[in-house]
């Protein structure tokens, strides 16, 4: 079942590949334009929901894709793994933590920090067995398993998939006081994303991460970081938590390390939280395979060699001065970090979807989110030509 907004692009089929060879999708695409399968080219303004931060194609992850694909895809957890090792190491130091564990999917990293936190709840902290308590944001989105939905507060993610799965409560995203009304001593965590994605580009006020930051400290909680989406480079930064020069006990990590090829998703974390799972608590077929890692490994890589978040900061700036200059009456709001940048449509104007629909006439692909918000999160390689591009289609659009 997809949402009503999700019919844009289920309705008409896009290929990045299948209209023209890749390498004309590489030499004129620049891995930010797709082609759908009448030939119609489009500036990619989503990038997969922030899974596609390197672009469509890149050269350098299909190549230690290729090269991995010769080598060793797939081997049993307790056999030879030719990239986990460095994957890990190589992760670690990325965050400046010391213990990575591999999955897949993001909604599979986020219930692998509940995990975690639970347990050192339990082992370290002291929590009586089966109280411990999370705590979570309105608007949250973590993905789509039972627990995860159970603390959404959208009921049209855990409607009709009861029993839901206790030990969560809610804060306020804008309001410190809140989180501090909802601790106990059985509270092990806080998870949030420094950005919400889906719940509207909506950066909580300044300061809170650190206000946060503390109240973990002072009460001892773990801060989790779901940077699924904010994370590797999109804010401008390489985590979105860099912003506020706050560190969390743990990073969740998915999307774009993978490098839009293959699911790749971590948890990272210190030895004392992750050395809570011993042989048998935790596992995974896939997670950690010698592909993904590979892949990884050379997103990482990537990282250090082109900067891509410094680019997605400049960039970011610009094309939000851009847009506040159209002073259009139909948007409301602008706001977000680097290339996360949400518009709010007024509701008088209608429904973002429709204005979604529109600039689509113009050769762009982008999403609305939460019914008056339309987010644009174009893969990084993007250059201030295409996003003048943007701009064009934009301005006619809102010029109306
Ligand atoms: C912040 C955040 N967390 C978790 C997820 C879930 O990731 P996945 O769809 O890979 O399970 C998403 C997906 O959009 C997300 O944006």
């Amino acid at each position: 079942m997809t949402s009503s907004s999700d019919q844009i692009f289920l309705t008409q089929k896009f290929s990045a590949h299948n209209y023209a060879p890749l390498e004309v999708v590489l030499a004129e695409g620049r891995g930010v334009w797709l082609w759908d399968v009448d030939g119609h080219k489009y500036l990619d303004m989503l990038a997969a929901y922030s899974a596609m931060n390197f672009g469509h194609g890149n050269p350098r992850l299909l190549a230690a894709a290729e090269k991995q694909l010769k080598k060793l895809t797939l081997a049993s957890r307790a056999f030879y793994n030719d990239q986990l090792g460095e994957f890990c190491k190589d992760l670690a130091a990325l965050c400046g933590m010391q213990k990575v564990l591999p999955v897949n999917t993001g909604v599979e990293a986020v219930e692998t920090a509940l995990k975690a936190a639970r347990k050192w709840g339990y082992e370290v902290k002291g929590v009586e067995p089966d109280q411990a308590n999370i705590i979570c944001f309105e608007n949250n989105f973590a993905g789509r398993t039972i627990s995860v939905v159970s603390f959404s507060t959208s009921s049209s993610a855990s409607a009709g998939f009861g029993p839901l799965t206790p030990g969560f409560r809610i804060a306020s995203f804008s309001d410190i006081a809140t989180v501090e009304r909802q601790i106990d001593k059985n509270t092990v965590a806080v998870l949030i994303e420094p950005i919400q994605g889906e719940g509207g580009v909506l950066l909580p006020p300044a300061g809170f991460l650190a206000d946060l930051r503390k109240l973990c400290d002072t009460s001892k909680m773990l801060l989790i970081a779901d940077e699924i989406q904010t994370g590797l480079c999109r804010t401008g930064k390489i985590f979105a938590c860099e912003h506020e020069g706050v560190t969390p006990d743990m990073y969740i990590l998915g999307k774009s390390l993978g490098g839009g090829i293959i699911p790749v998703s971590a948890v990272i974390s210190s030895e004392q939280v992750m050395g809570v799972f011993t042989p048998g608590t935790h596992g995974s077929t896939f997670g950690g395979n010698p592909l993904g890692c590979a892949i990884g490994r050379e997103v990482m890589s990537l990282i250090k060699d082109e900067r891509p978040h410094e680019h997605a900061l400049q960039l970011g700036d610009y094309f939000m001065t851009q847009l506040r200059a159209l002073n259009s009456p139909h948007i409301g709001a602008i706001r977000g970090r680097g290339l996360m940048i949400g518009v709010d449509i007024r509701k008088e104007s209608g429904p973002a979807k429709d204005f979604c629909k529109a600039l689509k006439k113009h050769g762009l692909l982008c999403k609305d989110t939460r019914e008056q918000t339309i987010r644009f999160t174009p893969p990084l390689v993007i250059d201030r030509a295409e996003l003048d591009f943007a701009l064009q289609g934009i301005k006619q659009v809102f010029s109306k």
